[in-house]
């Protein structure tokens, strides 16, 4: 079926059951190769998959907070169409092809230009099954998406001239229409009438500004006032509006993929009959455990069928993306770059997880947890964000969300090594909490770059946990690492490696190469992380999101589905 969706939905169409045709939509899990694959082939529930929107150049998009859930299942957001731009695109999009894709591929494409449209539907002619034009986006600058879908004569000038300047048009032509008019049954029409093979609908609602509850302040970080589209359950009731409108718009035949606010199959199978060829589940995906997204697929199936709920179950029935307010209590600091703020409040944290701290007005960002009985963080000064964090206050609130990610899991040993690198160490405390429960002796190895300092960072916390060395770096980078020529091997020893990423790629080699048993070697990813709910598919390493699994995953793994990560 998923090769050829328009010859399945015409059968289809014909019988008085139709099957239920999921997809995802474009932004949401499905945006980049490796998410893409694991969908295709551990989601077999998934019929399409839709691509984020790509544009002609890269786009770094809006920095964060750039999603929010103000009420349990409604979103918001303003990614601000970050995607990797054509050249990259074109490159991952090939690649799934040739690692033969089952699912029906949907690559979505973003422009403000005719010819910016026609360039990248050039590019991804016969490589999609479908191409999506997003006329839709509602946050992007002016000219951008939102005026396009918005103006019927705009839209139909679009589609005719996009679909005339190719001869051998083989991608079906999709358009994806923003419910923020008061007639997208008729500019749907017209989209058809000028050469679309179909409509999808509903972009997101809006954009409203989307108030925190606790600190009275617009959560989304950009340059419209905190502006940002709606999606989730609010905007359910308004996709079936439109979706209907649609269909009697543009009659039977057209292709109708419809979304918004759909989390189970009841709503899927309301969407159907108003006219929808196949369903997208988008925002809910924040609210499913990675590992679950099949069997959660699996029953909104079983759901439209029976007309029993049973996706339930998988749902997380909680506000994720809550802000708890704190307090500075102390502030200390370290060498020239590095501080440990402590707060007033307690979080209950595990080694593997992590928080978002967020400072209205100036972002937010992913930190460790080094202590949680008061909240603490060790902070080195990086960029924007961590330069503002460095600027703070005893005295002064900060906005923290989470817990997010999962407890490491680990096979229990006796003895365990456990070698960190700059603010990795903040992962050390938590680490040790766990491992001294399961009675396992420490040797910790902390490698600095501080000379001026006497204490390493956190040898307060540590020095006590076991037998602790602290190694200057003295102009040596990762100096620390050379001890390891020097430790007793046992091959019963668990290695727990924290850090950057190529101080943790080194360290595991020279473990190897003496002897060092690969399958109890950790490493804590910090990957880049935005949202923290698995919406975003930015945390993705190998094929789990980071944000969800939490950050220790084993070398072993690493080497079946993220080797450029450990190949140094
Ligand atoms: C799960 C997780 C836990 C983390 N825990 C800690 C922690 O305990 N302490 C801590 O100091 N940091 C931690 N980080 C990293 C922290 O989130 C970044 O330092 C922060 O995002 C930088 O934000 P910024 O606005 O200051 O810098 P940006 O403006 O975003 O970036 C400025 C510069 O710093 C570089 N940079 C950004 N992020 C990182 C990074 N993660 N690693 C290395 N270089 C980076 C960028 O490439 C850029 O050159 C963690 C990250 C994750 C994902
Ligand atoms: C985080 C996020 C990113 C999105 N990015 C895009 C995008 O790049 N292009 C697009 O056409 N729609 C984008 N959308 C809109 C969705 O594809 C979808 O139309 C909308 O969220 C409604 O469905 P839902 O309520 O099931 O999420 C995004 C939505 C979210 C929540
Ligand atoms: S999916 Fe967004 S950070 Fe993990």
């Amino acid at each position: 079926m998923k090769k050829t969706l328009r010859e399945t939905l015409e059968k289809n169409h014909c019988k008085k059951e139709i099957p239920l045709y999921l997809s995802t939509v474009s932004g949401v899990i499905t945006t980049n190769k490796n998410i893409i694959n694991f969908v295709d082939k551990k989601v077999k529930e998934i019929d399409i998959i839709t691509t984020k929107s790509y544009q002609v150049t890269p786009n770094l998009g809006n920095r964060e907070p750039i999603l929010c859930e103000t009420e349990m299942g409604n979103f918001g957001n303003s990614v601000g169409l970050r995607n990797p731009g054509l050249e990259k695109a074109i490159i991952d999009v090939k690649e799934l092809k040739d690692n033969n894709i089952e699912a029906f591929l949907n690559v979505s494409v973003s422009a403000n230009t005719i010819e910016d449209f026609i360039t990248l539907c050039k590019a991804f002619n016969n490589i999609a099954d479908s191409i999506e034009l997003n006329f839709s986006c509602p946050h992007a600058s002016k000219g951008f998406g939102s005026s396009i879908g918005c103006d019927i004569n705009i839209a139909s000038e679009y589609v005719k001239e996009i679909k005339n300047s190719i001869s051998d048009f083989k991608s079906l032509l999709f358009i994806k229409l923003t419910p923020n008019v008061e007639n997208i049954g008729e500019i749907a029409k017209a989209c058809i009438a000028n050469g679309a093979d179909g409509i999808v609908a509903i972009n997101t609602v809006g954009p409203i500004v989307h108030i925190d509850p606790v600190s009275k302040t617009p959560i989304l970080q950009n340059k419209l006032g905190g502006k940002g589209g709606m999606s989730g359950n609010w905007v359910y009731q308004r996709a079936l509006e439109c979706v209907k409108e649609i269909r009697e718009n543009i009659g039977d035949e057209p292709i109708l993929l419809g979304m918004g606010g759909v989390d189970n199959g009841l709503k899927a199978r309301a969407m159907v009959e108003v006219g929808c060829d196949a369903v997208g589940i988008g925002s809910a995906f924040a609210r499913v455990k990675q590992p679950n997204w099949s069997n959660y697929l699996k029953a909104i199936k079983q759901e439209y069928k029976t007309n029993k709920i049973e996706s339930n179950k998988y749902l997380i029935h909680e506000r994720q993306m809550e802000y708890k307010d704190m307090k500075i209590n102390s502030i200390a600091y370290h060498g020239n770059d590095t501080i440990i703020i402590e707060l007033d409040k307690n979080l209950s944290c595990k080694a593997g997880e992590f928080a978002f701290l967020w400072l209205p007005g100036i972002g937010e960002k992913p930190f460790t947890l080094s202590n949680d009985e008061p909240v603490t963080f060790v902070i080195k000064r990086r960029g924007e964000f961590t330069k503002a964090l460095w600027d703070l206050n005893i005295g002064d609130t900060v906005f923290v969300r989470g817990i997010y990610g999962s407890e490491l899991e680990n096979r229990v040993s006796e003895n365990a090594l456990l070698i960190a690198g700059g603010t990795g160490v903040a992962v050390l405390p938590s680490l040790c909490k766990k491992l001294k429960k399961e009675k396992t002796k420490l040797q910790i190895l902390v490698g600095t770059s501080e000379v001026s300092n006497k204490d390493a960072l956190l040898e307060y916390a540590l020095a006590p946990m076991g037998d602790f060395k602290c190694v200057c770096d003295d102009g040596v980078v990762a100096r620390v690492l050379n001890e390891i020529d020097t430790i007793d091997i046992d091959k019963d020893i668990n290695a727990y490696l924290v850090g950057p990423e190529i101080f943790m790629a080194n360290a595991a080699k020279k473990l190897i190469d003496r002897g060092f048993n690969k399958e109890n070697i950790y490493l804590s990813m910090e990957k880049s992380t935005r949202c923290g709910v698995g919406m975003c598919g930015e945390c993705v390493c190998g094929e789990v999101l980071t944000c969800q699994s939490g950050t220790f995953l084993k070398y072993e793994y690493l080497e079946e589905f993220a080797p450029e990560v450990i190949k140094r």
